[in-house]
């Protein structure tokens, strides 16, 4: 049997199992297993040990809060490294990557989003954030950082000026960032989650930027109160269900070297999550 599954502190939530013991099922991958992998973090370098040598798993995926703490447990490639957090591990080679960028990334590819020499505002600073700066810049657009503690922002840049040589972002207030017209607004923040379903990180009295696409993180609920906010000004919404099986789908090809059907995980994500999305 080849085992991988999810570690982090708690992952009951978790909807990854559903996704991938779905795809296995899907493409007839009978010896091949997704589980749950409760680790508190006090032991994280114990747990992964374990994992890999008495429970044979092949791979992890890595949640809140251990995606910092497994880093020098692994070989973190250049992504993971200038990110700072791991979220999948082969431990046939012992490599640590981040896929949540290849997640937003592809996802916005799909739906046809244009990043080469865009401007692009990022709301947040925590690792959602790091990961969609990162990816954009890297995709040649321009980044404006908006968030509530501007002192974070500031490091994340600096820390990613310094570890992959990102140059083109920089911290604006939202009303600058507004003004700057951009074409596309990601929200890494958690505001509008549920269950705080009716909060939305765009202050009122700052008109969202009629050309811009929004794409929010946040999955759970489908649609947000950001969403329906930009929605119902005649923009289009995103919602961040795509990111997170394109992101599962990266973890699934690079374990088992196969194509994930995306459509089987896209299918057992919403059913996992019962119409929240
Ligand atoms: N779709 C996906 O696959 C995917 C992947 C990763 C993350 N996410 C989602 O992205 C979100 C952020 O995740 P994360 O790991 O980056 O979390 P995090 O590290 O805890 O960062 C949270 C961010 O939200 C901001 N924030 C929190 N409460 C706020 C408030 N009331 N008003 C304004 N800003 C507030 C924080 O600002 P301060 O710095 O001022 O505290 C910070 O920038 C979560 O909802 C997560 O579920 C989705």
């Amino acid at each position: 049997m080849n085992k991988v599954g999810i570690i982090g502190w708690p992952v009951s939530h978790s909807i990854s199992p559903v996704m991938h013991n779905a795809a296995f099922e899907a493409l007839g991958l009978h010896d091949w297993r997704y589980e749950l992998a409760p680790v508190p973090p006090d032991i994280v370098r114990q747990s992964l040990r374990m994992l890999r040598d008495e429970g044979d798993f092949v791979g992890v995926n890595v949640t809140v809060p251990l995606k910092e703490a497994v880093m020098p447990f692994v070989r973190a490639d250049e992504r993971a490294r200038a990110i700072g957090a791991v979220n999948t591990i082969d431990f046939r080679d012992g490599s640590g990557t981040n896929t949540d960028v290849i997640g937003l990334i592809d996802d916005l590819q799909a739906h046809s989003v244009m990043l080469a020499g865009i401007r692009a505002v990022v709301l947040g600073a925590g690792g959602a954030a790091r990961a969609a700066v990162y990816g954009l810049t890297k995709a040649g657009a321009q980044v404006i950082v908006v968030n509530r503690t501007p002192k974070r922002a500031q490091v994340m840049l600096a820390d990613l000026t310094l570890a992959a040589g990102i140059q083109n972002a920089e911290v604006r207030t939202l009303d600058e960032a507004a003004e700057m017209q951009p074409s596309l607004i990601i929200n890494c923040t958690s505001v509008g989650m549920w269950p705080k379903v009716d909060e939305s990180p765009w202050v009122e009295g700052i008109p969202f930027p009629t050309s811009a696409v929004l794409y929010d993180m946040v999955y759970r609920p489908a649609r947000t109160k950001l969403m329906q906010q930009v929605e119902a000004g005649g923009g289009q919404a995103i919602g961040g269900l795509g990111m997170l099986v394109r992101q599962g789908a990266a973890a699934f090809r690079l374990w088992t070297g196969r194509d994930a059907p995306i459509e089987v995980m896209f299918a057992a994500a919403r059913q996992a999550l019962g119409g929240q999305a």
